[in-house]
């Protein structure tokens, strides 16, 4: 079974067989919107509106209630993301030694802002606020490893040898 979505990079088709597992554990079980919504995030990397809709549709949990959830706790994604996820810290250590110079060669080298997402979907940027690490500031994640101490220029460097 397949649900198809037209995007603007053409047709997007979402194979629905990983959900059914996830929606016979919680059949029945209105109460389990987030666990429900989390794990077909983790199918997915991210929850695709036509893949909202299918939830809604077999739980019977209203579409409003799904969109509700997933907008309103930050883990969840309603947005396609890059391969490569950049977090880049702006809390108060990172910004005082230097974080904005960072982003500033982010968007100069790859164009890339603040929560957005490559047009082909390589890197998304975030900015966050402390990854606890304010020691090695200024701090970005690149893909869940923390870069410390970061450099404009080898940060660019580094995330242009990412596959
Ligand atoms: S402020 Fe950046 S790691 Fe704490």
């Amino acid at each position: 079974m397949v649900a198809t979505a037209a995007t603007d990079g053409g047709a997007v088709s979402f194979d629905l067989q990983p959900l059914e597992p996830i929606l016979e554990e919680f059949k029945g079980r209105k109460d389990a919107v987030i666990p429900i919504l989390q794990r077909a995030q983790d199918v997915y990397g991210y929850l695709p509106r036509e893949i909202i809709y299918y939830i809604s549709k077999r739980t019977r949990i209203p579409v409003s209630r799904l969109f509700g959830v997933a907008t309103f706790y930050a883990q969840f994604r309603l947005t396609r993301r890059g391969r490569h996820l950049i977090r880049l810290c702006d809390g108060t250590a990172c910004h005082v030694r230097g974080a904005k110079k960072s982003l500033e060669a982010l968007e100069k080298a790859m164009s890339l802002k603040p929560g957005q997402t490559s047009p082909d979907y390589k890197y998304t940027l975030d900015i966050v606020y402390c990854l606890g690490s304010c020691g090695l500031a200024p701090v970005a994640l690149v893909n869940d490893k923390v870069v410390g101490r970061l450099l404009p220029d080898s940060l660019v460097e580094r995330l242009g040898k990412l596959e």
